[in-house]
């Protein structure tokens, strides 16, 4: 007999930065200068990442686009394999993202693409705690995940190559 499972997660919104911890708010302070460094000159498309460690470093990526456009990078995975090139085997606690466009308002939380949601979610397999996740626009709501695995349900990890 199959059997139905509701997959469900929980998620915070809060209405301005201010409302945020304040560590919240430097970081994603952090993901909005990060992202205004953006090399996009294809897309018009900001986005900008940043990463805390548990030793307390925050690592600041964006996304790196390119004439053969596959070859760009997105903001997320520049930062998070920027923080695993420098600081190897240190946990990630949390990951600001910030959008933005140079066509039209992002006036809500852009959420990181599915390549980017994988690549976080090998990090946080690999530390086995959660990486919480901040998202914003330009400019309105911020919302925060409790982990990516809630973004990526039913994911791919390692143990399916063992
Ligand atoms: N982009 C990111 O940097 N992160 C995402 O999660 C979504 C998309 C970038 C890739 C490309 O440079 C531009 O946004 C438009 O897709």
């Amino acid at each position: 007999m199959a059997i139905q499972k509701d997959i469900s997660f929980s998620i915070t919104i809060y209405n301005t930065l201010k409302e945020l911890q304040k560590a919240d708010e430097a970081l994603m302070n952090l993901a909005v200068s990060a992202r205004k460094r953006a090399y996009a000159p294809y897309s018009d498309f900001y986005v900008g990442a940043s990463v805390l460690l548990e030793n307390g470093e925050i690592i600041e990526g964006n996304n790196q686009e390119n004439a053969s456009y596959p070859s760009g990078l997105c903001a997320e995975r520049v930062a998070v394999f920027y923080a695993g090139a420098k600081y190897p085997g240190v946990k990630i606690k949390a990951i600001a993202i910030s959008a933005a466009s140079l066509n039209h308002e992002v006036n809500e939380p852009a959420a990181p693409c599915g390549n980017c949601r994988q690549s976080i979610s090998e990090y946080e397999f690999r530390q086995g705690e959660p990486i919480r996740i901040l998202l914003m626009g330009e400019t309105g709501s911020i919302i925060e995940c409790n982990s990516l695995a809630d973004l990526l349900p039913l994911g791919f990890n390692s143990t399916f190559l063992n």
